[in-house]
Parts: structure tokens; sequence; C-alpha cells
């Protein structure tokens, strides 16, 4: 039988993915080829919606291709493009967005957020639409699952509805995409910060690992993580948050269980264990940097890669977009 269908999309919005993007959603990613037929996006026409500038743009986009490869996406096997090569998501977010209700886009709580944040007056049509759009790029692909965070919860149940609204109106043509939960997903704090999750848009770039950075860099910042004014290293997410994070970031990247770790550093220090993790990181993201280098210095390759997940992208987009233009009566 046919295996089940993946989307996501992940916007190149930052010079470097960062370990929570890894930990939290990209080795999912990676994963998920084993088991599902993957379709993955660089989703740039969600990244215009904040402002932004052209050249930035685009060098993002392809770093961000890039890394993907680098990580394991394996173009053989899954589909990875940029979405603004494909039309179809434009085209099918418009008629989408003539069923949804201004009221239920209204409710969206990340535009409220985000819109607060920027002043309501300043934020653009393109970021109170921007689920629409996400649902678009979902239902083109007739995804049965979507791997999704809370964060992203309330817009996957606005791509359900969505589907299940326009295939009562005009017949079946959208399948119902699932949330796809993940068992051990985990959630990176910073490093700074420990309470709160390491994010691009942190408030200090200390607390942030980028895949793409200098080791000593990266050392540094592990160095000065922040931690408790305690010595003994054990994992408490509420009482040791700082010490926790480092103890799942070195879980998660060495394969070795937390209690395994504690194990080993009875006895020790912070100092012990920051030294260790630095070693551990450098060592992940080392292969990772020479190929993604790699596909940055060949950049008529990373854009005939790209080239060819497009096309394979439309001949799965076109047709969907074709089915519900005929069933709306275009
Ligand atoms: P950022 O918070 O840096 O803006 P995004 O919101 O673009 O990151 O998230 C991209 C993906 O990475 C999402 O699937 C999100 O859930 C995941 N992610 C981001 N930060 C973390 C984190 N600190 N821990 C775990 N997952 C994360
Ligand atoms: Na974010």
């Amino acid at each position: 039988p046919a295996r089940p269908r993946v989307f996501s999309g992940i916007q190149p919005t930052a010079d470097s993915f960062h370990l929570g993007n890894y930990l939290g959603a990209l080795r999912h990613w990676v994963a998920l080829q084993e088991t599902h037929e993957a379709f993955y996006c660089v989703v740039d026409l969600h990244a215009i919606t904040a402002g932004h500038d052209p050249k930035v743009l685009r060098q993002r986009s392809r770093v961000a291709a890039a890394q993907l490869f680098a990580l394991g996406l394996d173009p053989e096997r899954s589909t990875l493009f940029v979405q603004s090569q494909v039309p179809e998501h434009p085209q099918l977010a418009w008629v989408l967005g003539c069923i949804t209700g201004f009221g239920e886009a209204s409710r969206m709580t990340q535009f409220k957020d985000k819109s607060q944040k920027q002043g309501s007056d300043r934020s653009s049509v393109g970021l109170f639409t921007y689920p629409i759009l996400q649902a678009a790029d979902i239902l083109l692909y007739q995804a049965d699952a979507v791997p999704v965070g809370e964060d992203q919860r309330q817009h996957l149940e606005l791509s359900r509805d969505l589907a299940q609204r326009f295939n009562s109106l005009f017949g079946k043509t959208f399948t119902v995409p699932a949330p796809h939960i993940v068992k051990d997903t985990a959630k990176i704090t910073d490093l700074q910060e420990p309470t709160a999750k390491m994010s691009k848009s942190s408030s200090s770039p200390a607390g942030i690992i980028d895949l793409l950075e200098e080791p000593a860099r990266t050392a540094k910042k592990i160095r000065s993580a922040v931690t408790d004014t305690g010595r003994e290293i054990v994992f408490d997410a509420e009482g040791k948050p700082g010490i926790a994070n480092l103890l799942t970031i070195y879980s998660a990247l060495s394969g070795r269980d937390i209690d395994d770790l504690v194990a080993a550093y009875a006895g020790k220090g912070y100092g012990d264990l920051k030294k260790d993790l630095a070693e551990v990181v450098a060592e992940f993201v080392r292969p990772i940097q020479e190929r993604t280098r790699g596909y940055l210095d060949d950049p008529a390759q990373l854009d005939k890669l790209l080239a060819t997940g497009a096309e394979k992208a439309r001949a799965v987009a076109g047709p969907t977009l074709r089915l519900a233009y005929e069933r709306i009566g275009f």
C-alpha cells in the first residue's frame, strides 16, 4: 500500500537553523522519510508577511534548503522545494480565503500575538491570512499527516476545518490532515533564559545555538549558559531548568539516556558537563556544516535539486488545484 503523506514547511527567516529547530522539528522530518511520502517546503511566501530584504531572503532560502539536504533530507525519497516556485500555493490560498470567515481568521492567536508586537496598524494583510496560505500548503498535497508543535495546533485545526468545509460545499476534494504528534519531542530552551524557548527572536544571540556557527562560539555560549547555584547534576526541569536543558541537548545529540548521563556525571561539576556538551555539539555540527557548504559551493547543482523538487511538487499540486477549480465552477 502507498505510504501516508506528510507535509511540513519552515520559514527562511534566519541565517541558520538553530538547535531548537533541529531537535523540535527537523530531525523528525528526516525520520519521517522512513515511513511516509514526504513533502517539505521552504516557505518563502510566508517569510514576506512581516517585512524583509530581497537579497537576504534569497540567500536565506538557499541556505535553508542546503541545510535541509545536509541534515539528511534525501531528494530521491522526499520532495523538498521552495514555495514561491509552485504557484499553486497562492492560487489555492485565494480559493480557501473565500470560504474562511473573517471572524474565524480573526481568532488566530498567532496573528494576535505577532500583530500586537508590531502594532496592529502596521501588520500586513498577508500576516492576517498567513494561516490560509498554510492550509493551501497542506491541502495541495492531500497530506494525511502534519507534524505540529503546540504553537501550530490552531492553524492545523483551521486547515482541517477548511478541507471539511470545501468538501461539503463542493464535493470530496481534499484529504483532511491529521496532526502527527511526535512522542519524544525535545523542547529546547534559551541558554541565557532557560525557562524561555530557544528562538531566533530570543533577546540575546548568546541564548541560541545555530547549526552553522563556529564550534568555538558555541563552546563559549555553552560555558556561559545560565544555570542554578547548585553543584549537583540532576534532571529537574522545574528546579534546575538550565541543567535540564543542557542534559536534554546532550542526550538528544549523543543518543545516551538522560539517566545514564546523570549517573556518568555523579560527583562531577557543571563545568565538566558544559565542556563535554560543547564537544558533542561540535561533533554533531561538523559534518552538517561541511555538507551545507558543499551545497552552497555548487549553486548550479542546488538550483537543479530545487527545480526538480518544484517539478515533483507541481505534479501533485497541479492536479489538486485543477480538481478544486473544476469543483467550484472555473
Ligand atoms: P523560531 O522560534 O526560532 O522562530 P520557528 O517558529 O520558525 O522557530 O520554528 C520552526 C520549527 O522549529 C517549528 O516546528 C517549531 O516548533 C520548532 N522549534 C522552534 N524552536 C524550538 C525549540 N526551542 N524547541 C523545540 N522546537 C522548536
Ligand atoms: Na517563531
